[in-house]
């Protein structure tokens, strides 16, 4: 238990701590998060904590990430949880800055995301990449990491973000930390909580569906068309019918595969009641 925990809130003293903390030549890693913090987040934690000397942890529910109709009112916002989760685990540091922080006035600058961020989540929420590159650039710059943690949950996120880096020489190595399930298969997510019993036990098909599409392609189904097809009719079976992509991709391109001949990434996104989830596999032949 880390009692010595501190709490940051100003992007000037951030910065300063970190500028004292490379001269002492500590490896710092960063894991950005908007809070509501579950395993799925303190296994970035954990990462960052076996490669890093000092991990900093920074809460933020990003407001221009958030479409108008999205749920930024409702977010679960829990501070003093998640700060207990982190002293737990012995984190150092915790930035978590006020809105006018990041976004002091209308004037701040948007980073525009790469060519990347366009398919898949990005026709479903066209300025959600804007919001999250313009964030994550942010605290990158305030926080010049060695490293920076971010799950496969949210796949495209993790390539986005990647891109970012190499288009723009931050030097921080950006890590991939496997996605975190509960015991029924459904990758564990900050929105699980507005799920009832009946949506959450809808919700595991579509982890169901990556499993199925695992399995048959150790079986030698190697046809996009066909497991595509099948998942959305497996989707539809359970109840699951906004579903808004079920796609199999290039890992590094995102572009759509007609066969499977190589690591694919299987991308998913579909509606529960209100609750968008999204959730993706590797399928390899
Ligand atoms: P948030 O949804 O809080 O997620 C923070 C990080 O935790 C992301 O890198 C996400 O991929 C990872 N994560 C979430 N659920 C996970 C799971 N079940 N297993 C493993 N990792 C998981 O993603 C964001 O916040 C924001 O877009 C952010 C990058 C902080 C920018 O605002």
């Amino acid at each position: 238990m880390n009692e010595q925990l501190q709490l940051v809130t100003t992007s000037q003293q951030m910065q300063q701590v970190v500028a004292q903390l490379r001269s002492q030549q500590q490896r710092i890693g960063l894991v950005p998060t908007m809070g509501a913090l579950h395993a799925g987040h303190l296994s970035l934690v954990e990462a960052a904590s076996q490669l890093c000397d000092c991990v900093i942890v920074t809460i933020f529910v990003n407001p221009t990430q958030f479409a108008p109709n999205e749920d930024l009112e409702k977010y679960p916002r829990m501070l003093e949880e998640d700060l207990d989760q982190l002293r737990a685990l012995n984190v150092d540091l915790v930035f978590a800055p006020d809105e006018e922080e990041i976004y002091p006035d209308e004037l701040t600058a948007t980073v525009e995301p790469p060519a990347i961020a366009q398919p898949w989540e990005g026709v479903h929420r066209p300025h959600h990449f804007a919001g999250v590159v313009t964030v994550v650039d942010r605290l990158f710059r305030i926080i010049p990491a060695d490293v920076a943690f971010f799950g496969q949950k949210d796949y495209q996120q993790a390539m986005v973000i990647q891109q970012l880096v190499r288009d723009t020489d931050i030097p921080i190595d950006v890590q991939v930390c496997p996605i975190v399930r509960d015991q029924d298969g459904l990758a564990l997510s900050s929105r699980n909580c507005y799920l009832d019993t009946p949506q959450r036990k809808q919700a595991t098909a579509i982890s169901a569906c990556l499993a199925w599409a695992q399995d048959m392609v150790e079986q030698g189904e190697y046809s996009t068309r066909i497991l595509v097809d099948s998942i959305r009719q497996q989707l539809q079976e359970e109840g699951i019918h906004q579903v808004d992509y079920v796609a199999i991709v290039d890992p590094k391109t995102l572009a759509e595969l007609s066969y499977i001949e190589g690591p694919s990434m299987l991308l998913m996104a579909a509606h529960v009641g209100d609750v968008r989830l999204i959730d993706n596999c590797c399928l390899t032949p």
